[in-house]
This record gives structure tokens, C-alpha cells and sequence, in this order.
């Protein structure tokens, strides 16, 4: 079996396949008209729609475009949102459950038609999607979905059978959805945006939003962008505006493997529903069918080490397709709400100015569309059919209490667990490109020892509400369990809600790496000095 040199490090196929201009940081204070914060495939489309509605748009990242969830996507633009229709009829209704399908094949067709428009070779294919049950119990789960989507007149099959060498006990399909390369198609789109005359500012990280007469948002660098109206489309919301979004959404990870299977490429795209959850779908790589497999969620900063999640991929692939070539391997972050429903539209009940898109609930790709309409509606004043089932401002008492209640009790035993946890190893005893929980001088401390040989000590308590972050061995950063806030390994921020960074430790170490101490010979934790 041959292996990618990408194999090793966590990039996704899409960017090492695709080129996309680059934009300088800025460097002085500036002005617009709507600021668009994130550049992902919400922020880029919201900025495009804006600029051909004739508005002046500004569009900042933190750091390069296409490069967070966007560039790790699995990249299906489908409807089929694993099983979420009859949960919709119980919980919001027929009607609600037929708006939130109408929005989401709405944006598939946008989608499409901006292909076709701008002739965007993204390698865009209509396939159907299929979710398929393995147990009895998912047999019984697709059948009761299966009966939404008739309620709902969502086209759509109930089956047996599956193209590829698994036993299915029911699948279901939803016909004529869609996937593509994200960051082709994309390109393109900020290729229209900058003909409008859209101006783009990378390395350049919004921290906070001034309201007066004028908003003004805050960068990381110190400069200011005055603007009227200010759009996050950042992953987490970079401004919470008394919103308290991290206590209304919960982060997972999930992990991605690109392989060039030894069996046949079915046709169509596939999401098991019963554990371990598996997504399967075709791409393409140096002109050759290749096969996507993710799978493995969890709650960030809750896995098992990270490098067991690629392991137990790589196993389900070579078991179903074998595997001739292992490509890439990657691992997404997504967030998702209490109702399971995307929040977008203004940021609290009576602010005007502020307006966000987040909780896509892994759905990315059309959820990241249709909010781009919403809030281009917002701006430009346009009603639109969707706004009331995505406003942020909702709150259904069930499920979104229950998810209230739990995600608060998993939050709260997180900020205790991790304090009281004993930890025997020493930061000098880390080899070369290994991090882990350690003690230093009596504390609980986080350390990584990169290639160079460097030390890298840190405070584990997080820098958002005070959780102790984890370390993810594939990533190499510091997760934090309890609302998703992500750190490099030299404690930097790579994703809120935190907006500071892991405090650092100084110790003093010979340059020399001391040899690993065998597990009897470790000593017992000691008293703070
Ligand atoms: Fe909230 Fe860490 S992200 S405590």
C-alpha cells in the first residue's frame, strides 16, 4: 500500500489541491459599509451577495481564507441532514420541518446555479444521498424518517440494499442532491466578489465590536473598521454581544480520511446512521476517483487520543473498498445549537447592527449558503420566508432546555474534573513531538516538545470560563471540553469562544532531551513549592 507524503500531517485534500490568491493584514484604520468577519464559505458568499447588491463590503479573516471549517469540510451539499425530519415534525412541526427542507435545497440550487452561471469547474456532481442502518433499532429510525419525508413530499426511497460490501438493514435516499470541491467553487465567488469591488483583509483578527453612533470593530493588530452594519460569520462568533452563544451550542470534531480504494467507486453519497457513524463519498485527486471516509465524532476536547479516531477509519476502509493508496487525513470542528437548527439573523432581540451565522450542525455547505441569503435579506431589507425559523433570538422549550440542561451539567463537571485530576509526569521527559497533561512544580500544566526539541509549558485552564484544556495528539493543540475553544501549542488562540491565549510557563531545561524515565521510576506528585 503506498502513502501520501500529506499522509502524516492533518491536510485536507482540498487545499492542497486548489490555489487561492492571498490578501495582505491591515495595517491602518479603515471604513465600509458592512463588515463581514470570516472567511469560510458563509462570509465569502454573504460578501459577494452584499457587493452585487450594491453594497461596500469588507471581508476579514484571522487567518487565511478557505483554511477553518470551510477547508475541512467533506463537501456534500445535500438536504440530507442525516436523520433530522421526523425530529423536526415533533419538535417544531410540519410546517417548520417543510421550511427548513425548502431553505436548504433552495441553497443547493443557488448553488448550482452559480455554477452553471459563472461556469465554475469545481467538479460539481449531482448524486443522490443515502443514509443507511446497520441494527434493527436504525432500520426502525430510517422507516419513521422515511415517513417525515413523505409527509414533507421530500423525494426520496426506502431500501435494502447497499453498492458496497456492507449488510444494511434499511437505507434511505434523497434524490438529486450534490458534492464539489469547495474552495474551486469558492474561488470563484471571491473572484465576482473582488470585481465588485469587495475589498479582503487576511491575518487580520476582529476581537470586539464598539457600538456607538458608528460601530467600530476592534483587531487583534489595534486598528479599527467603522462601519454600519457588522456580520459574523466567523465558525464561533467572534463578538457575543450578550448572546451567550458558547451556553447554546456544543463543538464536536470529526476526522476525514482521503484513500484510492481497490474496489469499485459506488455511486452516490452515504451516512451510516448507527455507530460508529461512517460518511463515505467520491472526490477526485491528479485526475483519479478517490474515496472520502469520515466518521468518529466527539465532543471536542472529550476523545480518546486522536490519532486512535484515523486508525479506526482507516480499518473501516480497508475492510469495505481496501485501501491501494492512503492520500490525506483531516479532522473538522462544527458546532451545533440546542434545537440542532442554525442560528442567523441579528445577533440579540432588538440589535439591528449585529448580525451572525453559526451552528451549522456538520451542514456546512448549504446551511453556509442559505445563511448568506438570510442575511443579505437582513441588510438590504428584503423579507424572507426563512428568517423566523433561523433567528438566533429563538428558544424552543424542548429539546432545547433538555440540551440546555446537559450541556451545562457536562460544562460544569468539566470545570471540576480536570482540577482535581493527579498527573505523575514531568515536562522534561517528553520526547520529540509529544504533548501531554504534566506536573510542574505541584500544578497541573500543559507541555509539548517540538521537532526543534523546544519545551512548550502552559497553563491548562482556559482562557474562556476556566475549563482545563486537553491535549489532541493528531492536531497538536489544546481543546477545551467545555465550549470547543482550541490552542496551539505555544498556547495561541486557533479557535474561540476564548479570546486570549493559554498563559505560558517559563522553565528552565537543558537543551539536550533528558531520556524518557521508565513508569517505575516516576515519582510521586509533590506539594506546590
Ligand atoms: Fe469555555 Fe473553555 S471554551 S471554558
Amino acid at each position: 500500500m503506498e502513502q501520501h507524503e500529506n499522509w502524516t500531517q492533518p491536510e485536507p485534500l482540498w487545499r492542497e489541491n486548489a490555489s487561492l490568491p492571498s490578501y495582505e493584514a491591515l495595517k491602518e484604520d479603515t471604513a465600509t459599509e458592512v463588515a463581514v468577519v470570516g472567511g469560510g464559505i458563509t462570509g465569502i458568499t454573504t460578501a459577494y451577495l452584499l457587493a452585487k447588491a450594491g453594497k461596500k463590503v469588507t471581508l476579514l479573516e484571522a487567518d487565511e481564507l478557505l483554511n477553518g471549517t470551510t477547508g475541512h469540510t467533506s463537501a456534500k451539499v445535500t438536504a440530507q441532514h442525516g436523520l433530522i425530519y421526523h425530529e423536526l415534525m415533533n419538535h417544531f412541526g410540519e410546517e417548520e420541518a417543510s421550511l427548513y427542507y425548502q431553505a436548504q435545497t433552495d441553497a443547493l440550487e443557488t448553488m448550482q446555479e452559480w455554477v452553471e452561471k459563472y461556469d465554475i469547474s469545481c467538479e460539481w456532481v449531482k448524486e443522490d444521498a443515502y443514509l443507511f442502518a446497520t441494527t434493527k433499532q436504525g432500520a426502525h429510525k430510517l422507516e419513521k424518517e422515511f415517513e417525515a419525508y413523505q409527509a414533507l413530499g421530500i423525494p426520496g426511497q426506502l431500501s435494502e440494499a447497499l453498492p458496497f460490501q456492507m449488510d444494511a438493514t434499511k437505507t434511505l435516499c434523497m434524490n438529486n442532491q450534490a458534492r464539489f470541491h469547495p474552495i474551486k467553487y469558492l474561488a470563484a465567488l471571491l473572484s465576482e466578489f473582488i470585481k465588485l469591488g469587495g475589498e479582503i483583509f487576511e491575518h487580520t483578527k476582529a476581537t470586539d465590536v464598539k457600538e456607538g453612533d458608528r460601530m467600530e470593530i476592534q483587531t487583534g493588530e489595534g486598528y479599527t473598521v467603522a462601519c454600519e452594519k457588522v456580520i459574523s460569520c466567523s465558525h464561533f462568533p467572534f463578538y457575543d454581544g450578550k448572546g451567550f452563544y458558547f451556553s447554546r451550542m456544543y463543538a464536536e470534531r470529526s476526522y476525514i480520511m482521503a484513500i484510492e480504494p481497490e474496489k469499485e467507486i459506488p455511486d452516490g453519497m452515504y451516512l451510516s446512521i448507527d455507530e460508529p457513524k461512517r460518511s463515505i463519498r467520491t472526490a477526485e485527486y491528479e485526475g483519479t476517483p478517490i474515496l472520502l471516509i469520515g466518521g468518529e465524532s466527539h465532543k471536542t476536547g472529550q476523545g480518546v487520543d486522536t490519532s486512535f479516531h484515523y486508525h479506526a477509519l482507516e480499518e473501516f476502509a480497508a475492510e469495505t473498498f481496501g485501501v491501494k493508496r492512503k492520500l490525506f487525513q483531516w479532522s473538522a470542528q462544527d458546532l451545533t445549537t440546542l434545537d440542532k437548527v442554525p442560528y442567523i439573523g441579528p445577533i440579540t432581540r432588538k440589535n439591528d447592527r449585529i448580525f451572525i451565522a453559526t451552528g451549522f450542525h456538520k451542514w456546512g455547505m448549504t446551511s453556509g449558503t442559505l445563511a448568506a441569503k438570510l442575511l443579505c435579506d437582513y441588510i438590504t431589507g428584503e423579507e424572507s420566508l426563512f428568517h423566523q425559523l433561523f433567528k438566533p433570538t429563538r428558544f424552543k422549550s424542548d429539546p432545547s432546555m433538555k440540551q440546555f440542561i446537559s450541556q451545562s451539567f457536562d460544562v460544569a463537571t468539566h470545570l471540576v474534573e480536570g482540577k482535581l485530576e493527579l498527573v505523575a509526569d514531568r515536562p522534561n521527559r517528553l520526547n520529540k513531538g509529544e504533548g501531554k497533561i504534566v506536573q510542574w512544580k505541584g500544578e497541573r500544566a500543559g507541555a509539548y516538545r517540538d521537532d526543534k526539541g523546544q519545551l512548550h509549558v502552559l497553563d491548562t485552564t482556559c482562557t474562556h470560563m476556566g475549563c482545563e484544556v486537553e491535549w489532541n495528539s493528531a492536531e497538536h493543540t489544546w481543546d477545551c471540553p467545555c465550549h470547543g475553544s482550541r490552542f496551539s501549542y505555544d498556547g495561541s488562540v486557533v479557535e474561540g469562544p476564548a479570546d486570549q491565549p493559554l498563559m505560558k510557563i517559563a522553565i528552565e531545561e537543558n537543551s539536550e532531551v533528558p531520556p524518557r524515565i521508565e513508569e517505575n521510576e516516576f515519582e510521586e506528585p509533590q506539594d506546590s513549592q
